[in-house]
């Protein structure tokens, strides 16, 4: 009996990922929906709050990251709108950063503890990195967003959180609400926001051999 063939899966994927979002991470192959999703929005909702339950989500997810010899270098100051330690992060990012930041309903600083009693924490910095994008994660689990930021004054955010030595403040992370991009202002804030997101393609992120892809 003739059968009509299956339709090819893949392209069916890629083509549903297209017309749900198109922030949506575009695949060759389907990825867990909370990767796909994960994106970095600066449009954020400056009235809607991070509950604490979330915000201790994120940070459990953070904390049970992987690290090298389980030495787990990663701390965060935790800033919650209206409190002090939100004010002192937003103070010390860049202005263009402040000028989207100051609506997220939650400002981290991510730390690298650098250096202990035993000396130099090996990778502290790539653990620093696994358990930020663990956080990042599950705020979209948790139907938030998250956009992490290098563009903070550290010298600053040392000197007023007091930073002790083998301590490096390296990421703030703005948690919050996605809005509107029409909230950002400009045209060109807007644009920027709406603009497709773009990724080196497989054929030269995975290799067989360097120059040779691995699909
Ligand atoms: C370590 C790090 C530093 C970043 N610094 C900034 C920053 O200072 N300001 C900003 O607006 N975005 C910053 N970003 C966000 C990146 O620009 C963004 O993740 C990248 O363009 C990819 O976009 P996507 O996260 O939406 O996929 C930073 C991201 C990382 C991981």
């Amino acid at each position: 009996m003739w059968r009509r063939p299956l339709p090819d899966l893949h392209f069916l994927w890629l083509a549903y990922s297209t017309a749900v979002s198109d922030k949506r991470a575009l695949t060759s192959v389907g990825i867990h929906d909370i990767i796909a999703r994960r994106w970095s929005p600066r449009a954020l909702d400056a009235e809607a709050d991070v509950s604490e339950t979330q915000l201790r989500a994120l940070l459990e997810a953070a904390r049970w990251a992987p690290s090298f010899g389980n030495t787990q270098p990663a701390r965060y100051l935790v800033g919650v709108r209206g409190d002090d330690t939100y004010k002192r992060i937003l103070d010390v990012l860049a202005e263009g950063n402040r000028q989207w930041a100051h609506r997220a309903g939650v400002l981290l600083l991510g730390c690298a503890v650098t250096r202990n009693d035993k000396g130099d924490v090996p990778y502290a910095e790539y653990g620093l990195g696994l358990a930020s994008e663990n956080l990042v994660l599950q705020a979209v689990a948790e139907g938030l967003a998250a956009r992490q930021m290098a563009g903070f004054d550290a010298d600053a955010a040392r000197q007023v959180f007091d930073l002790p030595d083998g301590v490096e403040p390296l990421v703030a992370i703005a948690v919050g609400v996605r809005a509107e991009p029409e909230v950002l202002g400009t045209d060109r804030d807007v644009e920027r926001e709406n603009a497709p997101r773009v990724r080196v393609p497989l054929d030269e992120f995975a290799l067989r051999d360097w120059g040779t892809p691995a699909f």
